[in-house]
């Protein structure tokens, strides 16, 4: 009787390897193939590497540089020796916020992919960010074209959802603005407003969780400033439209590109050329890099007129902001409201204005029409089942969503119980929307409010500093399985509450910290802990 045996299974590409099953074993069959191997003499690591590029090597899945209070240098140093797209991902400054259309780890897949081409997408990331992916994909581009990264996951692909008008920030759609209101009384040192749209002409609708990204133009008077150290006419052609049109609406007029001291290098000499070449290089020759808007630029190349045409060419285009959405579309449909902490400060003699924030502040009038687009959020939504409790933790601005989410699950009738932690400066002038709260915490929609004025008292006193108060209650809320959320700054507070959150878990549900940060870890895991910070 003929034996039949089955050849052993060749594994030239470890389980550990960036691709799904179909894939890897499809590799496994490629290469087997086109090597004519039998399967008897495994290959080196350094084979697979060398054949495969850095995308198959290095690389466990685990992102241990994904953490937004980590400093790019540090998290470059956590990504040595992964593949070129996870590098790229450790280069990203790790918010998933969406304001680049995509999260960290899908935009970096989408340049390493090559269906991404621009790397200055990552706006929290900055300049940093753009600096260091475009270094990578200098390495991209040496690196074999082969397998690799045709076999790569295409990053995401465009569904139709987002090929839809008002989507997504490549294809936004027209909103009309409505009004605004100051949330803050006298005496506060902060300017937040309470926005209004009307989406009823476009047909846009969302879900409370959802960001809305807002195409805003820059300030006339800068615009106008710059034109005239340009020494050119405002009505001067540049894209078939004025130059006053171009910077108003298509081009970011801070922070300064390097592109753009590349361009002044290359129309100066002597030291001005040393100082312009360095400072493309991302160098501080005179210690004010951090500070150099376009308009700054211009002042400190006094000497320089570029052409409108090559400045417009050596300047970034405008990019959209995201604001979380704190109004519900089952409440009020047809209606969107954002809660925008306007963004304004010196530097030297002059005023700096943040773009979309104070656009929204002082530069739109009620009817104009705004270019908009709803950002679907990820990971950020009420509990599918009504009847799960929520507690959430919003200082400031962080409390847009969960108005939404009150607003929402009063609409909808939704059972279960809600529990907001609100802070900000001070209780008298900064208590957003104490009216609509007090009013739903009397109705019972809202089963707890827990306040913290950082500046009332001598000392400050923050949300997580009332968390600790009423730890037990929130650990009983949590052992009954409430949901939690935080949304705000992402820089300091969303930590500093998670490290609370984690104590409140080890002291009440009598845990060590290591056990209390893996019980922490898996309310994420299950989406029981989700996040909105920026
Ligand atoms: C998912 C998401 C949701 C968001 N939700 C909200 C929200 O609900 N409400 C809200 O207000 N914001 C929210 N933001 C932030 C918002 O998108 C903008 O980043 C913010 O409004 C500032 O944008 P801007 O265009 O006004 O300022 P920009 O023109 O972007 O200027 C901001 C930049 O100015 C510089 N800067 C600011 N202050 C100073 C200072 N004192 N000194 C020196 N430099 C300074 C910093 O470089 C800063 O990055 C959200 C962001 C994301 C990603
Ligand atoms: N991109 C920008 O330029 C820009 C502009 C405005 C705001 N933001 C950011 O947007 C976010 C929201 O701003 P916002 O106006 O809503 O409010 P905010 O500035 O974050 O302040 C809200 C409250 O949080 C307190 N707070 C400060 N540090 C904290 C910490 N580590 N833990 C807990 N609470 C803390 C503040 O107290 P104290 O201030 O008294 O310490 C204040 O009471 C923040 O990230 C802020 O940095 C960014």
């Amino acid at each position: 009787m003929n034996q039949i045996t089955t050849p052993p299974r060749i594994e030239i590409i470890p389980a550990s390897a960036p691709f799904s099953e179909t894939q890897r074993l499809w590799l496994n069959g490629f290469l087997v193939g086109m090597l004519g191997l039998d399967g008897t003499t495994p290959l080196s690591p350094e084979q697979t590497s060398a054949m495969l590029g850095p995308a198959a090597g290095g690389d466990d899945g685990e992102a241990p540089w994904h953490d937004q209070t980590i400093p790019i240098a540090d998290r470059m140093k956590l990504a040595e020796g992964r593949p070129l797209r996870r590098r790229m991902m450790a280069a990203m400054a790790q918010q998933d916020c969406g304001q680049c259309g995509y999260n960290c780890n899908d935009y970096s897949d989408a340049i390493a992919g090559k269906s991404e081409a621009r790397l200055n997408l990552c706006i929290p990331g900055g300049k940093e960010t753009a600096r260091m992916l475009k270094s990578l994909y200098e390495e991209l581009d040496k690196a074999p074209a082969a397998a690799p990264s045709a076999a790569i996951t295409p990053a995401v692909a465009v569904s139709t959802t987002t090929a839809e008008p008002g989507r997504s920030r490549d294809n936004p759609i027209a909103a009309t603005f409505v009004s605004r209101r100051l949330l803050n009384k006298q005496g506060s040192e902060k300017e937040t407003w309470h926005i209004d749209f009307d989406l009823s002409g476009c047909g846009l609708d969302y879900v409370v969780g959802d960001s809305f990204g807002i195409f805003a133009k820059n300030h006339l008077g800068l615009v106008d400033q710059i034109i005239a150290l340009l020494g050119a006419s405002h009505t001067t052609e540049v894209r078939g439209k004025t130059l006053r049109d171009v910077l108003t609406e298509d081009v970011s007029l801070a922070p300064a590109p390097d592109s753009l001291f590349e361009l002044f290098s290359y129309l100066t000499g002597g030291a001005q050329r040393e100082k312009a070449r360095s400072l493309a290089q991302g160098e501080d020759p005179d210690g004010d890099a951090a500070t150099l808007d376009v308009m700054a630029v211009l002042q400190k190349f006094a000497n320089v007129h570029p052409h409108p045409e090559a400045f417009v060419e050596a300047l970034e285009p405008l990019q959209p902001r995201l604001y979380s959405i704190s109004s519900s579309h089952n409440a009020t449909p047809g209606k969107l409201s954002l809660t925008v902490d306007c963004v304004r400060y010196v530097v030297g003699k002059r005023r700096r204005l943040g773009l979309a924030s104070t656009f929204l502040a002082e530069r739109i009038n009620p009817g104009d029409e705004v270019k908009v687009y709803v950002q679907k959020a990820h990971g950020f939504a009420l509990p599918p089942d009504p009847k799960t409790p929520i507690i959430m933790i919003g200082p400031g601005t962080g409390i847009a969503p969960f108005r939404a989410f009150l607003l929402d699950r009063k609409a909808t009738g939704a059972q279960g119980k809600n529990w907001l932690f609100f802070g900000h400066q001070r209780s008298d002038c900064d208590f957003f929307y104490s009216d609509e709260l007090n009013a739903m915490k009397t109705s019972g929609l809202l089963t707890r409010l827990s306040l913290a004025w950082s500046r009332d008292g001598t000392k400050k006193f923050y949300v997580q500093d009332r968390m600790r108060e009423v730890g037990r209650e929130l650990w009983t809320w949590l052992a009954e399985g409430a949901n939690i959320y935080i949304c705000g700054d992402a820089k300091r507070m969303a930590k500093d509450v998670e490290r609370t959150l984690v104590d409140i878990v080890a002291q009440f549900g009598a845990r060590s910290t290591d056990e209390a940060v893996s019980f922490v870890g898996e309310l994420k895991k299950k989406g029981r802990f989700q996040q909105d910070v920026y």
